[in-house]
């Protein structure tokens, strides 16, 4: 019997516990054997998921970046259109849902009012609604149609993780579901998508086995005051968390954008005093994914020939990125939607160590609270 770990904040526990929080979250849902996803919990029928024209995603702070990620998932697999907001802002752009549209809150604890009044909202305009929650009878679990747990376990620190990387199996599993129903995937294919989810656990634990190294990354840059986290597509998502992790625990400037974006205006912002974190992975089968990987290289030849101080995520054995990069991390080969849920952790443990650097109470930030049950 391995003797229990003990960990210092219950933000490096909740990073380190994401493993089995992916395999209660994934687990019972699949069959790969039949090739099937069981999310009958969603209380949506095939009928239903068959008229759908759209899907809205309403979240707030880390739970609306895995929104963003969801977005590509479930256009991409199934075929739906769908939009994210910010439950902040929802109610004010008029929305125009009715019957035809399904609404999916997401929210780790339930309670937040933002997502709630977006919740009652969208009810109110006819539209089907969804929670994805981690809290079992919380209010916005309670007061939806459907609600789809993810089974991270209670997550204590202020800063979400464990949530987080659960929300964004979820969201793959829910896109699945609706390929099977719309039959926008064959069998062969979602056992091939199947097998991707089940083989999460264990890559995650390889990312966590190089957790010395963010620490490393950490102590190096733990005075620097501001950073920039660039993705593309899927990866754009993990940026905007991946800064939000930073500013949230340890209080450091940080913005995500799209690297595309960078030569809109934050290319006069680059240099040897603004570190960058380039997400930069690639699924070599995908061409999409091959595509927006040498644009990317192109834009960390551009950083480093601007004197910019570059720290790269990689795919394992991308020599190109580690001769270019001052810094590289490696994340495990895995599909282009899939590597979101792997990238974000290395982007956690520094966001923790930098906290714990400069002498941060890294559970309870200050200004902040766990659910922000106020509008
Ligand atoms: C913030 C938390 O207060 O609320 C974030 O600090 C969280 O971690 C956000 O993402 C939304 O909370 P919830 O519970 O609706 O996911």
């Amino acid at each position: 019997m391995t003797p229990e770990r003990v960990f210092r904040h219950h933000m490096i526990k909740e990073i380190f516990e994401q493993p089995r929080a992916l395999e209660a979250t994934i687990a019972p849902r699949v069959s790969l054997d039949k090739g099937s996803i069981r999310l009958e919990e969603c209380r949506l029928i095939d009928e239903e998921i068959r008229r759908l024209h759209r899907i809205n995603i309403i979240a707030s702070g880390t739970s609306r970046h895995a929104g963003m990620a969801g977005q590509f998932m479930i256009q991409d697999l199934a075929s739906i259109p769908v939009d994210v907001d910010y439950a902040s802002e929802f109610e004010y752009r008029n929305p125009l849902i009715g019957p035809c549209e399904l609404a999916i809150l997401i929210t780790q604890s339930g309670e937040t009012a933002d997502t709630t009044g977006a919740l009652r909202e969208a009810k109110k305009k006819g539209s089907k609604t969804i929670a994805i929650s981690n809290v079992v009878g919380s209010t916005i679990a309670r007061e939806a149609d459907g609600v789809l747990y993810t089974r991270a376990g209670k997550e204590t620190s202020i800063a979400s993780t464990k949530a987080f990387t659960a929300q964004m199996a979820m969201l793959y599993l829910f896109a699945l579901y609706n390929a099977q129903a719309r039959a926008t995937l064959h069998d062969e294919q979602l056992r091939a998508h199947i097998r991707q989810l089940l083989e999460l656990p264990g890559k995650l634990e390889r990312v966590l086995e190089s957790a010395a190294h963010s620490e490393e990354l950490a102590k190096r840059y733990h005075g620097v005051e501001d950073f920039l986290f660039l993705g593309r597509a899927v990866h754009y998502p993990v940026a905007m968390d991946g800064a939000l992790k930073l500013k949230e625990v340890s209080y450091v400037h940080a913005e995500g954008y799209p690297t595309g974006e960078t030569k809109h205006g934050p290319n006069a912002l680059i240099d040897e005093k603004l570190p960058i974190v380039i997400i930069m992975t690639c699924d070599r089968k995908d061409p999409g994914s091959l595509l927006r990987y040498k644009k990317s290289l192109n834009n960390l030849k551009g950083f480093k020939n601007q004197g910019g101080h570059v720290i790269a995520l990689a795919t394992e054995g991308d020599e190109k990125v580690s001769r270019l990069a001052d810094h590289t991390i490696f994340i495990p080969q895995a599909e282009e939607l899939i590597s979101p849920i792997l990238e974000i952790v290395p982007l956690q443990l520094f966001a923790y160590y930098m906290a714990v650097h400069r002498g941060l109470d890294v559970d309870r930030p200050r200004n902040l609270t766990k659910s922000v049950t106020v509008e």
